[in-house]
């Protein structure tokens, strides 16, 4: 099912309506899978039948897309984890030197002790994500999941070097990266395909 949302996004004659609706349901699948690792607490509950234990995230993450592209997969993952608060990240990348650019930053000034799940559909070169992923282990993050629809090989480098305490779930690793810093065969630019050229 994530790879043929993912065909879906890759296709270059998606339009942006099917491409935001492609990454909207593989970002469930995402969020899905990035869960499995939360902690949970049992509380108890009574059933019309019966009292029994019921169970709830012990800690729900905080959910960090990266504007503009991760903007895409913020309602999908609010809705699996609607106890979650949000923050906010703006990076672009310049087109020559390919490293980000900060240009908006909205997060909690405390996060130690809190998960976080980092949204961004894109890791290629790994700056912009680096740069992220920095900037919530400076505010105390120790437990970053950064959930991605494609990653190049470079940029899980890049991630892995940086000795930051992050994982990444992604639905696929493609061959590289092309002069231009675009992972091939990629999907394009994931925030012009779905809120058009700027
Ligand atoms: C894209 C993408 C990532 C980044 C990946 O954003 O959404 O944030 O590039 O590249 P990197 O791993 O080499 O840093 P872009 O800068 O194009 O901005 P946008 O989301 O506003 O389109």
């Amino acid at each position: 099912m994530a790879q043929s949302r993912l065909t879906a996004m890759r296709d270059a004659r998606t339009d942006s309506a099917a491409f935001r609706a492609a990454l909207h349901e593989l970002t469930t699948m995402l969020v899905y899978e990035a869960a499995r690792t939360l902690a949970v607490e049992h509380y108890p509950i009574q059933t019309p039948v019966a009292p029994t234990q019921g169970t709830r995230l012990a800690n729900p993450p905080l959910l960090v897309p990266v504007l503009r592209a991760g903007l895409g997969m913020a309602d999908a993952a609010l809705a699996l984890l609607p106890e979650s608060s949000m923050g906010f990240v703006g990076l672009a990348r310049d087109e020559h030197t390919f490293e980000p650019r900060a240009y908006m930053e909205s997060l909690p000034v405390d996060l130690a002790g809190l998960p976080v799940f980092v949204l961004d559909p894109m890791l290629a070169t790994g700056g912009s994500l680096e740069h992220c992923c920095r900037l919530l282990a400076d505010r105390g993050c120790t437990d970053i999941i950064v959930l991605c629809v494609l990653a190049a090989p470079a940029g899980i480098e890049r991630l892995e070097r940086s000795g930051l305490p992050l994982r990444l779930v992604t639905a696929s690793i493609d061959e590289g990266l092309n002069d231009k810093a675009f992972i091939v065969p990629g999907l394009g630019d994931a925030g012009d395909r779905q809120f058009g050229g700027m």
